[in-house]
């Protein structure tokens, strides 16, 4: 799980800060002023239909801010749809009292729209119940298993064909979204989907937009939410550089190299601690990638960004590329 560091005390913000920060619409549409940071007492217990529409029927996973669940959409059902089944992400209810956490939401769903990608999660609207005061994202109810949850049931790493057949679309979608101007901020198994439908790349709650994309979205002190998942955030994360796309190539490398070999390049140490205790000396192509594929993960996983000199879809091309034998026993045939 992502390790939100700063106490929930300190993402409540002060009435100071709270001038600087864009609200939502908590208010019910009859009042005539709008809340502006919804009170304690404003913020009621999980209903079981949320917004008249959604019945909860069970929790998916939890995570650092929320919890997904799987709900029915019940208007979809009364019009006769035969799959109304949606995934919904909501605050949990101590963060859903922080302006700054339905902020966060929002931002999420606008930079993960902004994404129409075949392996990019499908997100369906943003809302909020104006009963229990919380805001949540209606989402493509995806059914299958995450890397992290893969990578339990073979623990020896996956044979080359399946590996990239989850490696390829993956790093296809992260390029994409790079190229779209967006940062995904948390790579790790447990953000990887390999659903019925394929692989699905989400929770872009972590991520940002690059300068002058998506303007209109609520600048965010980011830095209070200092909440990077140590085993697979680049060691420039972790001391407090910026997200970038090169920070999400190394998170995505440790993915593979994990898929790869059933282990995790540095024994899911923090970076930095990997770094300063030289465990790239120890680092060996994993088992299950082919020999070509070898120098392009090897340079994705730099703990130094300048020598990281890789984008996603290098790697990509890399990972797809055919060895040069192979091309060669082709070309006889
Ligand atoms: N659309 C979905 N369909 C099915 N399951 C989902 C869906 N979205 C999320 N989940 C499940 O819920 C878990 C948590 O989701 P998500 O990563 O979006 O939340 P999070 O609060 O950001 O978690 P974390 O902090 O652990 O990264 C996922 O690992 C997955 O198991
Ligand atoms: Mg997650």
């Amino acid at each position: 799980m992502t390790q939100l560091m700063p106490p929930l005390d300190d993402l409540l913000v002060t009435d100071e800060e709270a001038s600087n920060l864009t609200y939502f619409a908590f208010a019910k549409s009859h009042q005539a002023e709008p809340a502006l940071a919804p009170t304690k007492a404003s913020v009621g217990e999980m209903p079981e239909v949320l917004a008249g529409r959604y019945r909860i029927e069970r929790l998916l996973g939890a995570g650092g801010m929320g919890a997904v669940y799987r709900a029915r959409d019940l208007l979809s059902e009364q019009f006769g749809d035969p799959d109304p089944y949606i995934a919904l992400k909501i605050l949990s209810e101590e963060f859903a009292e922080s302006p700054d956490a339905s902020a966060l939401l929002y931002s999420e769903f606008a930079l993960t729209r902004r994404l129409r990608h075949d392996n990019v999660l499908r997100l369906h609207s943003f809302e909020v119940d104006t009963d229990c005061q919380r805001a949540f994202i209606t989402m493509e109810l995806m059914r299958g298993l995450t890397l992290d949850k893969l990578l339990c049931e073979r623990p020896l790493g996956l044979p080359w064909k399946e590996l990239r057949d989850i490696a390829l679309p993956l790093l296809d979608a992260l390029a994409f979204a790079h190229a779209r101007g967006v940062l995904h901020g948390d790579m790790k198994p447990s953000n990887v989907m390999l659903s019925e439908e394929g692989v699905r790349l989400f929770d872009f709650g972590l991520g940002q937009a690059e300068e002058g994309i998506l303007p209109g979205l609520p600048h965010l002190s980011r830095n209070r939410f200092n909440a990077w998942t140590p085993g697979y955030a680049a060691p420039e994360l972790l001391e407090g550089q910026p997200l970038s796309a090169s920070a999400d190539v190394y998170g995505v490398a440790c993915v593979l190299y994990e898929l790869a070999g059933g282990k995790h390049p540095f024994r899911r140490l923090p970076s930095t601690e990997a770094r300063d205790g030289h465990l790239e000396r120890e680092l060996h192509a994993p088992r299950n990638l082919p020999k070509h594929c070898w120098p392009a993960l090897r340079t994705a996983l730099a703990f130094d960004a300048a020598d990281r000199t890789i984008t996603a879809a290098q790697l990509r091309d890399a990972m797809g590329a055919t060895s040069s034998l192979l091309q060669r026993l082709r070309l006889r045939a």
